[in-house]
């Protein structure tokens, strides 16, 4: 494995995260200090080859000049370094476990634990929208009388949202992603959760999704994809269903709020809509009345 480390200009934080975002899940990482506001760049790579070819990549998108030079063998810490990002994590009842850090007695401690092995899909909740999307899911869902019939995870990644719709009571959940590695990954993740499961994952274009199909949908995905996609995700909720869309940079909620508007008003749905948000990043969640 191969390491490539550069520092960045600050400015082009907000437009990183959305082009790493974008191409999720992606070999790059951007790690702001806050105190610092030292922006790094890293990217994990499997050889020379695919580290230079990357390096162009993001070079042609953004003049970051990062030097292929600074290409270097990973020292024996990067495993250690790279698990210890993904530290175990807590929401109300709920803890978020990388499957490495699993304990045999982590059951007595009263919280539902959800294992995690990310692999190259996109899911770890350490993400702020994951993250987003996991606080609305459990705050709507847990414990409350909603219908919790179907569940629909558009974009599931590691399939970390799909396991936890079946923990807070959604007995039909299915998770789609147009990649396949994702849905290895997320049927992978299932087997470390539950010994059967009735979570079913397809590789699927969320422009195949049905109509009318669905008590909640959750769309982890960036925002030009949901707005392009925003009137077949309206029409696949049942009545008084709800959604979370999540992936959305700060300066683009209001352009994603006016899209999902304008298809509620066309097919004469009336709806309440909240935003939630975490640093750069922000949820919407839409409730049909
Ligand atoms: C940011 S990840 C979200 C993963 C996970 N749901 C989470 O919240 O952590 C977005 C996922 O959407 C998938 N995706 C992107 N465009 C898609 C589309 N048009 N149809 C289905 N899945 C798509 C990507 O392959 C990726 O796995």
């Amino acid at each position: 494995m191969l390491k490539v480390s550069s520092t960045v200009n600050q400015k082009y934080l907000l437009e990183l995260e959305g082009i790493l975002f974008e191409a999720a899940p992606s070999p790059w990482s951007l790690i702001l200090n806050r105190k610092t506001k030292i922006l790094m760049l890293e990217g994990i790579f499997e050889n020379k080859e695919q580290a230079e070819k990357e390096i162009q990549k993001i070079n042609e998108l953004l003049p970051l000049n990062i030097d292929q030079n600074k290409i270097g063998n990973l020292d024996e810490s990067w495993e250690k370094a790279y698990k210890n990002h993904f530290q175990p994590w807590i929401y109300k009842d709920f803890k978020f476990v990388p499957e490495w850090e699993r304990k045999p007695l982590d059951q007595n401690t009263g919280l539902s634990c959800i294992y995690i092995d990310p692999g190259m899909a996109f899911g770890t909740g350490t993400h702020e929208t994951t993250r987003l999307c996991i606080e609305l899911m459990v705050d709507i869902f847990y414990q409350k009388s909603l219908s919790k019939d179907h569940f629909l995870d558009v974009g599931c990644g590691s399939g970390i949202l799909s396991i936890l719709a079946q923990i807070v009571g959604f007995q039909n959940v299915l998770g789609i992603d147009n990649d396949g590695k994702a849905i290895i990954n997320s049927e992978h993740n299932l087997s470390l959760n539950f010994e059967s499961s009735k979570i079913n994952f397809m590789k699927k274009c969320i422009n195949t999704i049905e109509e009318n199909s669905f008590n909640c949908i959750v769309a982890n995905i960036q925002a030009d994809v949901l707005m392009t996609h925003s009137d077949r995700l309206i029409r696949s909720l049942y009545k008084n269903g709800n959604m979370i869309l999540s992936g959305i940079l700060d300066y683009e909620v209001d352009e994603v709020s006016r899209t999902f508007q304008k298809q509620l008003t066309t097919n004469n749905l009336d709806a309440t809509t909240q935003t939630r948000k975490k640093n750069e990043w922000c949820a919407l969640h839409i409730e049909l009345n």
